[in-house]
This record gives structure tokens, sequence and C-alpha cells, in this order.
């Protein structure tokens, strides 16, 4: 994910801008450049691949000024290269500006700024700030960065700088974090705490709506409206491991905790203002090929692929398409039925696991149309993909994966709803009532989330078990899967998850006394048998610790022991809920039995071999 660093002070600027620039190289990046006042005006050096390519280029051409803004890209609008990476800059070159987020609107305020004879040379969103700012500019560079923020929708952190000014700063918040570091005739910016963390431990934590204007001896606050505010200053106490972490103590847990924001990202600028449709405009693939799909098969790995099943059910319910869903290390020696009129979809949070990449590769061989769900926008999935659909999860370091599980759910829900839209296989008000239910997951996740301390207990109790089961029916089987490999993966305790109708064909001889099972029950329409299946595994000893919707308690809580209750919302969609307090049980657990939450013991984030 994209970070922001940004000086004005006495000291060299270089330095500093790339020592914060490393300390935020673990959100992960695919370029970096910083822009300086210098002598010879605002200068750029940026360039693509690790910091070291940067400051190689730097000691050969150092820049020398006080004042600079840096930056480390992570692709989003545009694959990584020299041109895409930021600072960007406009046509005169006086205005400069770093920029996290999306501008939705990009596209619009481009055409428009071509027309008036802005000429761009990036394929980035972020280019389009710099040469709005500068068309807005008439001598006050806060008000031209008002006046430009007015017109850009969607989630955006900024550090802008111009030649005209150069005793200014400005830096905007919207949806898209960033502090204002607080020091003695310096001040700084940064996207996150470590950034900065070197040099004060004084910080103004911006909100949505917010900017400040950095001189070297002060800091103005005010809206993006124009109206002075004052702020309370935030003394960060934490060290620098923690403050990479944002205070969480693993990554796992930061990166439960970013769903929300990970859910709205990736919805951004994909559903029509009216909420009544989606539109994938990133999609190449047309209506006529929609129309002429006849099949599609869902490949990846692991978590990616829980996410896969219940992409099946989502495309087969929504779009009425016939959907399989494949392991990766399985499809290709399967021989699969590949026919043009297959689209092959892979989902890969890194893009880069060697066996999905190869199932991609059998797909094109075969003549199918591939669309990848990834993480990462340049990855090799990603270039190699006829079509992308990327997950807005932002960088995920823990090894288990999270975030970028639960993106690719909304993924499958965007895409679902495209192809429904096309097809006209759903109404409208139905289309409408699922896009309605998913705005409000973001709150809903986090309403999960506050209830934590219930799950920590549970995962508590669990942590002394040698086996578990999971049970649940259709998406309930699914999330099934994925709560038991979270919780393999990082507790190491022995779990399977049983689609709950199957158990009585064979497991249920493995139910003893005090077994814990965790039994979903989120689908309506299933309940009853559910309910049954749990009054099987009792009869047997079990210890059951129901997830159900909201409203459901009583009738679920005569069958369980404990019950985890999750906001109610449409059966489809229930997966990205009850996913969450699973995710929380095993990182509780993991916890417990004193395990490395973020790197478990013989696995790795990216499987790059077969
Ligand atoms: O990067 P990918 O999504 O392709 O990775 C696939 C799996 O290796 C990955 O999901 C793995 O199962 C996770 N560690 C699970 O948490």
């Amino acid at each position: 994910m994209c970070g922001i660093v940004g000086y004005i002070g006495k000291r060299d600027s270089q330095d500093i801008l790339i020592e914060g620039l490393k300390k935020l190289e673990y959100r992960g990046y695919d370029s970096a450049g910083i822009a300086v006042f210098t002598a010879n005006g605002l200068e750029i050096s940026k360039s693509k691949g690790r910091l070291a390519v940067l400051e190689d280029k730097l000691r050969d051409e150092p820049l020398a000024g006080s004042v600079g803004i840096g930056h480390t890209r992570w692709a989003t609008h545009g694959k990584p290269s020299d041109v895409n990476s930021h600072p960007h800059t406009d046509n005169s070159a006086k205005f400069s500006v770093v920029h996290n987020g999306i501008v939705e609107n990009y596209l619009d305020l481009k055409d428009e700024l071509t027309a008036k004879g802005h000429v761009f040379v990036s394929e980035t969103d972020t280019e389009v700030i710099s040469h709005l700012v500068a068309d807005e500019y008439d001598g006050n560079i806060v008000e031209a960065v008002q006046r430009a923020v007015k017109r850009m929708r969607g989630a955006f952190a900024l550090g802008v700088l111009t030649e005209f000014e150069p005793e200014k700063l400005v830096a905007v918040r919207f949806a898209s974090p960033l502090v204002i570091g607080i020091g003695e005739g310096e001040n700084f910016i940064g996207s996150d705490i470590p950034a900065i963390l070197e040099h004060t431990r004084n910080v103004y934590i911006l909100n949505d709506g917010e900017m400040a204007v950095l001189t070297r001896d002060g800091v103005e606050l005010m809206t993006t409206e124009g109206e002075f505010i004052s702020k309370e200053i935030y003394h960060v106490d934490w060290d620098l491991v923690t403050a990479e972490k944002a205070g969480f103590d693993h990554f796992m847990l930061k990166e439960i905790y970013e769903q929300p924001k990970a859910y709205r990202d990736t919805m951004l600028g994909r559903i029509a203002d009216d909420g009544k449709s989606v539109d994938l405009k990133e999609l190449t693939m047309d209506a006529d090929y929609i129309k002429s799909i006849r099949k599609v098969h869902i490949v990846a790995c692991g978590t990616a692929y829980h996410a896969g099943m219940v992409g099946k059910t989502v495309i087969e319910s929504l779009a009425r398409i016939p959907v399989e869903t494949d392991v990766a290390s399985e499809y290709r020696y399967r021989s699969p039925i590949i026919t043009p009129d297959t689209l092959v979809i892979v989902v890969s949070q890194s893009g880069e696991t060697a066996d999905t990449l190869a199932a991609l590769r059998e797909a094109k061989r075969n003549g199918a149309r591939v669309l990848a769900i990834t993480n990462v926008v340049g990855s090799s999935v990603a270039r190699e993909a006829d079509d992308v659909l990327v997950t807005w999860a932002g960088p995920e370091i823990a090894v288990a994966s999270t975030k970028a599980y639960t993106s690719q759910l909304i993924a499958f829900y965007l895409f679902g709803l495209h192809l429904a839209g096309v097809l006209g296989t759903k109404a409208e008000a139905e289309v409408a009532a699922l896009i309605s239910a998913m705005h409000e997951l973001p709150e809903q996740v986090e309403a999960i989330l506050e209830q934590s301390a219930v799950l920590k207990q549970v995962a508590e109790s669990i942590s002394s078990h040698k086996n578990l089961f999971f049970i649940g029916r259709g998406v309930d089987y699914a999330v099934a899967q994925e709560g038991s490999l979270k919780l393999k993966e990082i507790s190491y305790i022995h779990s399977e998850a049983y689609a709950a109708g199957e158990l009585k064909h064979g497991t249920l001889a493995l139910i003893e006394d005090n077994i814990p099972v965790i039994a979903l029950v989120t689908q309506e329409e299933l309940y009853e048998k559910t309910l049954s299946n749990i009054k099987e595994v009792k009869a047997r000893g079990a210890h059951v610790l129901g997830i159900a919707n909201a409203g459901s308690e009583v009738e679920v809580s005569k069958s369980v022991d404990e019950l985890f209750a999750i906001p109610k919302t449409l059966p489809l969609l229930s997966p990205a809920l009850s996913v969450v307090p699973l995710q929380l049980i095993s990182y509780y657990a993991s916890l417990a039995l004193g395990h490395d939450v973020d790197k478990p013991r013989n696995l790795a984030k990216s499987v790059t071999v077969e």
C-alpha cells in the first residue's frame, strides 16, 4: 500500500524522506520517489523497484533542499513503472503531488483537463490531481487545493508542493490516513506514524475532510472548506515495531480490523450512485461475451480457494451460470474440459502463487478467457489474465489471510451482480437490496470486532483441545472450511470442516465427550436441517458453539452450548460476516498457545513453487 512522507524544516530533506519511506516498507510497494525544492526549483527523482534503486539514483544526482515530499507506490492505476511512480507533476513542473488512495472520477477530470490543453504522461489517477491543482491555482496554493479536492471523488491522502509558494507544504486527508508530525523549527507529514517517529512523537491525526498547511515554524489546521480548526496533540508512546502495526500486537490482528475499510475500498467506484447496479468499468469483457459464457471455473489455492467456494454459490445464484471450483494444484492434472465459452476465474491475494499461475496458463492455452481476482496490481496473475478485478485490501503481511479473503468475497458479490445486470437474471429490486445490504457490511463487521473479548474467551478454552470440528451447510460450509484452515495454520490445533449433513456418513465416529464443534447456522432455509445435525453431535457429548444471525438466538440457543450472534444480513452475504469471529478465534487461540501468529511454522506468505 502506498506510503507518504513529507518534510519542511532546516535540515536536508532527502535523507529524512528516504529514511521515512524505509519505515513504511512493511506496507509493500513497487516504486518510490521524492520531490525536493532545490536551488533549481522543484525537482523530482523516482524509480520503479525497491528504495535501494532510488537511493542509487540519488547518490549520483542528489536533491539538496530542506522541503520535500516522498512516496512509496503500490500500483493501483497503471503498472509499476518509473513514469507511474509518485511524486507527479503538471506540465509546468511547478506543482508536485504525492497521493494515497483512489480518485474515482479521475477519467472525467482527465478528459476535462485534456480538453483545456493539459498533457498527461502516466496512467495514474494521481497525475490528474497535480494538473487539477495547477489548473485551479491563482496565487494561493491552499485555496487551489481546496477547490481541487471539492472536484475529486474517492478516498485520498495528499501532500502538495508548489514552486510558487516554497515555504508551504499542504496536506489533505479524505478517507485515507494522514498524520502531521510537530517538530521544533520543522514539521512532517506521514501516511503512518512510523514514517516520522524518529523525529517527533507529537502528532495531529487528521480526520476526513481536514487539511494542514505546514511551514517551518508551525502548522495551520483547517477543513477542506477552509474553516480553521484546532486539535489536541496526540503523544505517541509506542515503539517503532508497534507503530508499524498501528498499535496492534500483530499484523494479523491489524488486518482483521482493517476489513471494514477493505470492504469499503473494494466497493468504491464500482456501484452506481443510485445503488441499483454494479458497473465494473475496469473489465474489458463486453455484454456479448458475458452472454456467451456457458460455464465458469474458479481456480485458486488455500484461503483464496475458499473464497472461490463462496464465489460459486454467488455466481450460480445471481447469474445462473454453472460453476466448478478447483484447487489450482489439481486443475491442470485432471484434464479439465475448458472450452472457449468457459470463463476461468483465478483468485490470488499475491498474484504470484505458482499453481494458480499454472492454472491460468492452462486455461489460456485451451482458449478460455481468464479473469483474475487479485490484491496485487502488477502481479504475474494480473499481467497474464485477460481481465483483472482488484481487491483493494491493501498489502497483507500476516501469513494467515484475513482481509484478502473477505475482499475476495466482496469482489465475487460485485462480479455476480455485474453478470446479473448484463444477463437480466435478477430483478432490479433484488439487486438493489443486495447492494444496500453490502453497504451495511463494514459497520456490521465493526460491531463483531467490538465483541472480540467474548471470542478471546472462546479461543482460550478451545486452545487446550487437540481436535475440533467446524460444520455448516451451503455457504456456511464454505466458511467452515476457511475457519478450519485459519485455526490449523496459526494454532496448529487439528480441525476438520464438514458439511453438516455429511457427518453421519463417517465422521460422527470421532465425536466424543467435550470435543469442541463450531457450527455455522446463518442460512435460514437450512436452519432446521443444521440444528438436527447439531443435535447429532451434542448427543455424542460435543460442546457446540453456534454462530448464528441476530434474531435467531432464541431458536438456535436451544440446540447449542454457547452462541455468538452476528448482525443480520442477506443469506448470500453472510460469509462476509460469519468468518470474522472465526478469524478472531484462530488469532486468540494461537496467542494463547504462544505461537508466532504472523509467521506460522512451515508456511510462507507467497507460495511460488509448485
Ligand atoms: O496469494 P494467494 O492468495 O494465491 O495464496 C494462496 C494461499 O497460499 C493462501 O491463501 C494460504 O492458504 C493462506 N496462508 C491462508 O491463510
